[in-house]
């Protein structure tokens, strides 16, 4: 489990994508926006799109097959993950997450799908990417995403409850079968789990 450096994994995989900007927690807005252009630019046709981050636990199979459901139709102008409702900033300088009045007016955020990880059809990517042009930039991106959405008039899709979990979870197999996110999961739990959601790994009831 040797980590790769940055240029080591770049030129082995080529599946890193860089712009020019420093990339820290507060400029997380941009490394999203960033991908919404990458997506807007190069797959255009893609049917669904997902932003992850890397500390999540994620059966792409079970999103895949039982939430999206590839027979059918691709969804246009969806997005779902972990819903977040009646929520606003934080006005003190004491949080992370502190939004000065000047920033941002509102009292209250529209709903929005929480960072850890959550799913667009592909059409809304590049219309999101659109919209985030026309706003001003705030620090949260999952936030940001939703202002993107509220600009465009465009709402949250609210999935099972339970599929997208952003508190953590401890570990079981046949239950981590039937979900799709679990937050807090670092390299080890996922090197752990790995082998149980290879192909033909079929040990739990469906
Ligand atoms: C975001 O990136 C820009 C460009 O590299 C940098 O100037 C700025 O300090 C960064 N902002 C934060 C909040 O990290
Ligand atoms: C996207 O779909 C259009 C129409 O079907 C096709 O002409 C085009 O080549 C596709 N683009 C990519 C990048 O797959
Ligand atoms: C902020 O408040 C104004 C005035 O009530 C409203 O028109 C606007 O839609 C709100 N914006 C958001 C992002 O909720
Ligand atoms: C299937 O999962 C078990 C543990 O649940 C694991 O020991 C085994 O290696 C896995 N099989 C494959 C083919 O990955």
């Amino acid at each position: 489990h040797l980590a790769l450096s940055f240029l080591e994994e770049s030129a082995l995989h080529r599946d890193i994508i860089q712009q020019d900007f420093l990339d820290t927690y507060n400029n997380l807005t941009l490394k999203t926006l960033m991908g919404m252009e990458w997506v807007s630019r190069h797959c255009p046709n893609a049917s669904y799109v997902m932003k992850a981050d890397s500390d999540i636990f994620l059966n792409v199979g079970f999103l895949a097959r039982e939430l999206l459901q590839p027979q059918l139709p691709p969804k246009k102008d969806f997005m779902t993950g972990y819903i977040y409702r009646n929520t606003g900033p934080l006005r003190s300088k004491a949080y992370k997450w502190y939004v000065p009045r000047e920033v941002y007016p509102n009292n209250t955020y529209p709903p929005y799908c929480g960072g850890p990880g959550y799913v667009l059809s592909g059409d809304l990517a590049k219309k999101v990417y659109g919209a985030a042009q026309t706003l001003r930039v705030i620090n949260m991106e999952d936030v940001f995403m939703g202002l993107c959405l509220h600009k465009l008039g465009v709402s949250v899709t609210n999935s099972p409850w339970g599929l997208f979990n952003i508190g953590r979870l401890e570990y079981e197999k046949c239950q981590f079968s039937q979900l799709v996110l679990v937050h807090h999961f670092g390299p080890r739990d996922l090197l752990r789990v790995w082998p149980d959601f290879q192909g033909g790994n079929k040990t739990c009831p469906s």
